[in-house]
């Protein structure tokens, strides 16, 4: 609910449990009130500190600067006295970059308006209110409209900005963030997720000092390495207590999420489009809308942050309609044989596996062009016959007849300097005239900034899933942005290249879901680059990342699933040694650790012993009976391996609270330890529980805990049902 006290010129942005305080200052600033548990009040100016000196400037005229550098600000202008971390900056044809961001009016609407070409959380009327603030620059003729979604059922709000030039003149948009929030510091520490390739989304917790704070991303991705997400957490914060303000942004490309702690004690939390190498051209009549950044606030801890965005995810973002369905269990060849694979190969493997009970095959890397390593054909979209005999369409029949759909991998963002492609279009790749294009992995960037790029790759691979009865596609982008020039950019315009990049990665896969709405899009980069929300929006499912390994897997999918729905995280069993870190592990631990995303194979089932393609059957049961609660229950961290050393558990809970799966890993097992009482969480106190043969209230449960045994023998797993008694 959004509430204007018309007399004090308060708004109130209300959820279930939150309130969101913004005020309009001597009729002309907007500025921050409040964020946090729900208020009863409206008349809550005195948060403004408007008695306290320097004033408000209609108090205290020849003193605006200081206002201005100190003032709780809801979207804090450039080049007026404001010193800490500006949201948005213009140059104008002067050069000047200074404005005035001056309030004019509101809006307020049931709903969620789109938002133009871009990814974001959408709702019906009933579900969402939206208050659109009006402001403008006088001079150069910058319109800016605030957009707060509030999200009744959910403790959620987001936040976007249009930017619109009803001036006469060009201005050059420098920076444009889509949210910031001011907040008096109360020892906050900040929560980010951080990696590298192979260990992507570790959780990083670090005091939050005086000065500036960032993460951020300027690869032209979201990045294995920073992630666009930050969240300020009160001191002590757990999963079940302790105060969490976060921001996630809806958003693949370059990012910049950042707390600032000012000489006040006053902290700024911003996160928006990295401004590093960006600037957007406004022409009169034009107009620039930002993406999104969808906040929660939490009082209950981090496991309360964590369900809320799952459940804004699941519920407002991700489309597709295998949202609420359990996905085909798919084998995929890539660590089974890598470029090395024929149709022959690839049939064997998908005979085995569907007797085993797997549903569908994926053929990764390797099957058009001339592709036999990673150094050719990318874009050339056209199967290679030489390798699959017959072609796609009889390849996909053949894997029907044995009861399996079938996928492909494709890299539409990519050319090969060795291609059919590029020796027609060089001017497609982005790059600098005059300088070498940076190359990784001897593949170029294609210039996505271009509806010809993008409609000419888009009919190449619409062409091929037109060919065949293709169920799933595995989108993969396996490089960083560089050398970044385009063809078809005035040079003025060069600064738009990264953002009107996303743009056009964002228009091909709205349409291949548009032209083909049965096909299940799993995204990927590289691993897990481009695990984020913008990309939920198309594929309800992504990659997490190329590592396997079960027990480096723990940590990934612990910080992955921190933010995102853990049915959204591609994961797979692979073989031991594993390939990534050489690790052994029990095939049962690496099933029970796949179980929490998509569950799949990625491994040469052929090979596989008898006692392993026993266990293979029993992860298939064990898939078919839990996916419907893992995929739709409320996550609760339990405990974190990378945390204690020793042992990692989770647990998923019906939202009837009538059934729940425990998880437990213990990594390296230690000698001479007792047993430990593992307190379970999310349960009812009241309702009775049975566990193994044995009955107990939730209470007990919770509070108590259940006895897990030492084990010998590292990397033990266990999965314990926990149901209502009585329950069938
Ligand atoms: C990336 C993906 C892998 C695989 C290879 C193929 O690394 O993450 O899963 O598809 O590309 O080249």
């Amino acid at each position: 609910m959004i509430r204007f006290d018309e007399k004090n010129k308060v708004f109130l942005l209300d959820t279930e449990n939150t309130s969101y305080g913004i005020a309009v200052v001597d009729d002309r600033y907007v500025g921050h009130l409040y964020y946090g548990k729900k208020l009863r009040d409206t008349d809550i100016r005195y948060l403004l500190r408007e008695d306290e000196a320097p004033f408000t400037p209609a108090a205290n005229k020849r003193e605006t600067g200081s206002f201005l550098d100190c003032a709780h600000m809801e979207y804090p202008e450039t080049g007026m006295g404001d010193y800490r971390e500006s949201a948005v900056c213009i140059r104008s044809m002067s050069g000047h970059r200074a404005s005035e961001i001056r309030y004019e009016g509101y809006e307020i609407i049931q709903g969620k308006p789109a938002l133009e070409g871009l990814p974001a959380t959408w709702a019906q009327d009933s579900q969402c209110g939206t208050l659109k603030i009006f402001c403008r620059d006088s001079l150069s003729g910058m319109k800016i409209t605030l957009l707060y979604s509030v999200f009744e059922g959910l403790d959620a709000l987001t936040r976007s900005v249009i930017i619109e030039n009803e001036g006469t003149e060009p201005f050059y948009i420098e920076k444009v963030l889509s949210a910031c929030l001011d907040m008096d510091d109360r020892d906050f520490e900040m929560m980010s997720l951080a990696g590298s390739w192979g260990r992507e989304r570790r959780i990083q917790r670090r005091p939050l000092g005086y000065g500036r704070q960032n993460v951020a991303s300027f690869r032209g991705e979201s990045s294995h390495q920073e992630h666009p997400f930050l969240a300020l957490v009160t001191p002590g914060t757990t999963q079940e207590s302790g105060e969490v303000y976060a921001m996630n942004f809806v958003y693949s490309g370059n990012f910049i999420a950042q707390a600032e702690k000012s000489q006040f004690d006053s902290v700024r939390m911003t996160m928006g489009i990295h401004p590093e190498g960006f600037t957007w051209k406004l022409e009169p009549g034009e107009r620039f809308t930002t993406p999104e950044v969808a906040m929660v606030y939490s009082a209950e801890g981090l496991g309360k942050m964590t369900r809320t965005y799952h459940d804004l995810y699941r519920e407002h973002l991700i489309r597709s309609p295998y949202l609420h369905k359990k996905r085909p269990i798919l084998i995929n060849n890539w660590e089974a044989t890598y470029f090395d694979f024929d149709e022959k190969k690839l049939l064997e493997i998908a005979k085995e596996a569907s007797e085993l009970g797997i549903e569908m095959l994926v053929m990764d890397d390797g099957w058009f062009g001339k592709r036999n390593l990673d150094d050719s054909s990318l874009g050339d979209w056209y199967v290679n016959e030489g390798k699959i005999k017959g072609g796609l369409r009889k390849l996909a029949e053949n894997v029907k007849k044995l009861g399996m759909k079938f996928g492909i991998w494709i890299e539409p963002e990519m050319v090969s300097p060795d291609s059919e492609l590029y020796r027609k279009h060089p001017d497609w790749a982005i790059q600098i005239p005059g300088r070498d294009i940076t190359q990784s992995r001897a593949q170029y960037v294609l210039d996505f900034s271009r509806n010809e790029v993008v409609d000419g790759v888009y009919e190449m691979i619409a062409k091929v899933l037109r060919s065949a009865d293709i169920s799933y596609v595995k989108w993969d982008m396996n490089r960083q942005l560089a050398t970044l020039g385009s063809y078809a950019l005035p040079a003025d315009r060069q600064g738009e290249l990264s953002h009107r990049y996303m743009l056009g990665v964002y228009r091909m896969q709205e349409r291949l879901i548009t032209d083909f709405p049965e096909l299940l899009l799993e995204n990927c980069s590289g691993g897990g680059a481009r695990f984020d929300a913008g990309m939920l929006y198309y594929s309800p499912q992504i990659w997490c990342s190329d590592d396997t390994d079960a027990i480096e897997r723990l940590a990934i999918q612990e910080g992955t699933a921190l933010v995102y729905p853990v049915a959204s995280m591609g994961a797979h069993v692979s073989v031991c040694p594993n390939h990534t870190v050489g690790r052994n592990t029990p095939f049962e631990t690496r099933g029970d650790v796949a179980l929490l995303g998509t569950f799949g194979y990625e491994l040469d089932i052929t090979k596989l012993s008898v006692e392993e393609k026993a266990q293979v059957k029993i992860q298939v049961e064990k898939y078919h009976k839990y996916n419907d609660l893992i995929r739709e229950g409320d996550y609760y961290r339990l405990a974190s391996a990378s945390e204690n050393g020793s042992y990692d558990s989770w647990m998923i809970v019906e939202k009837s609270r009538r059934k729940a799966l425990l998880f437990y890993v213990q990594t390296l097992a230690r000698a001479n330890t007792k047993s430990r009482f593992l307190r379970l969480a999310g349960l009812d106190p009241e309702k009775r529980y049975s566990v193994g043969e044995k009955e107990y209230f939730g209470s007990t449960l919770m509070q108590a805990g259940i006895r897990i045994l030492p084990e010998s023998g590292d990397f033990k797993s266990r999965l314990i049902e926990i149901t209502e008694a009585g329950t069938p």
